[in-house]
């Protein structure tokens, strides 16, 4: 009778200290899934608003940076930005990866297209950096490069604006930059245009210089900025006249800040990042003016040349220059590009914070063989024989 009592007493302990327990945590439910921003339709063309404020948007947690591969080989690079920065990425990633040696050429857009397509079926090139996307759209459709996703592309400001949105991506964003006017200040005939009627005025003829948009990505931005403020009738008329008063014709579009800052002419088209060093680094006497109408401007690409002998090594440069880090150093080389990469602190914000056209990436590169074939026929060859 004592141990059934016993036996009654464990019993009745037991269920009290079962009735005690903390109940059990409820088990974590998911996140409610956030709403995807609305996508652009594909067709809208990119709004002057889409354009990043590099200033506003918030810096990110780095990642932790991996122990870098040990690469090898050389790597050969078809570079499109200024020479001193192609110098000086060339050295930085020899540094970061000392048993690769990267062998540049610095070719302008226009030149930079003709010669990947030229060697289509020998590629001479595992990578090309830099220059206005229209030429890697124009790329693209002709079939010259290699679709790659970096893990970088993650990080892109706007990756509806700055990354080929193909679900094989064959070209990202490295910088923006917003074309401006340069005019010499020494000389005082000619004031800084505002205006893209002012470059057409009888008193600028024989006063501009600007490069050949066949050559360069600059003065294919300006003139298909043209040709879409104006829409194509007007902007090829327009176009006729702006030649008619153009002295000196470059072959890269940053050569031109150069023949203002001499006094070789009065007003440059080019784009403002290279005006800006022009007067910070040069120390030209030289005004930097924007058209009040908006300007066009450019999102510098990257792209992998279809057929690569070194694609490995094109790859590591590829997610090397979609690094904030690697992006803060065009600085240190004289290039004053808005970034493209969360996180990265552009050099000169303000340059972007200028009125932008609604620049049509697509239009732009799917013509640019043609708007390039109808500008040397039909304008420049007249505009030079006179
Ligand atoms: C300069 C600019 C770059 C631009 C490049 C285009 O280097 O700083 O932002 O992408 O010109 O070169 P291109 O000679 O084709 O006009």
């Amino acid at each position: 009778m004592r141990s059934k009592l016993l036996v009654f007493l464990a019993l009745v302990a037991l269920v009290i200290v079962a009735a005690c327990a903390p109940a059990p945590a409820p088990a974590p439910t998911a996140a409610p899934p956030t709403a995807a921003p609305a996508a652009p339709k594909p067709t809208d063309a990119p709004k002057p608003t889409d354009v990043p404020k590099p200033t506003a948007v918030p810096p990110t947690a780095a990642p932790p940076t991996a122990a870098p591969k040990v690469l090898k080989g050389e790597l050969n690079l078809l570079c499109t930005p200024q020479q001193v920065w192609c110098e000086g990425m060339k050295k930085e990633f020899e540094a970061k990866y000392p048993g690769v040696t990267v062998n540049f050429i610095r070719l302008s857009s226009g030149e930079a297209l003709t010669r990947i397509r030229n060697e289509k079926a020998n590629p001479q090139f595992d990578i090309w950096w830099g220059g206005p996307i229209d030429s890697f759209i124009a790329a693209k459709a002709e079939g010259l490069l290699e679709p790659y996703k970096s893990p970088g592309q993650a990080n892109i400001i706007d990756p509806k604006l700055m990354m080929d949105n193909d679900p094989n991506p064959q070209w990202v964003g490295i910088y923006v930059g917003s074309i401006g006017f340069a005019t010499n200040t020494k000389q005082t005939a000619i004031k800084p245009p505002t205006s893209y009627e002012d470059l057409i005025k009888p008193e600028m003829k024989g006063q501009i210089a600007i490069a050949h948009p066949a050559s360069s990505g600059t003065s294919y931005t300006f003139m298909c900025s043209i040709l879409q403020i104006k829409g194509e009738k007007d902007g090829w008329e327009y176009m006729k006249k702006f030649a008619s008063n153009v002295l000196i014709w470059t072959k890269s579009g940053a050569a031109p800040g150069n023949n203002v800052g001499l006094g070789e002419a009065s007003v440059g088209v080019v784009f403002s990042h290279d005006i800006v060093k022009n007067i910070d680094v040069d120390k030209f006497p030289m005004a930097l003016s924007f058209p009040s109408e908006g300007t066009g401007y450019e999102i510098g690409g990257m792209g992998l040349i279809k057929g690569a002998k070194n694609p490995e090594l094109a790859k590591a440069w590829y997610d090397w220059a979609l690094e904030a880090k690697t992006q803060e150093l065009g600085k240190k080389y004289t290039a004053y590009q808005g970034l493209t990469i969360k996180g990265a602190q552009p050099p000169k914000p303000e340059l972007l914070q200028v009125k932008l056209i609604n620049y049509n990436f697509d239009y732009c590169g799917k013509n640019k063989t043609a708007f390039v074939d109808k500008f040397s026929n039909e304008i420049a060859a007249a505009a030079l024989a006179k």
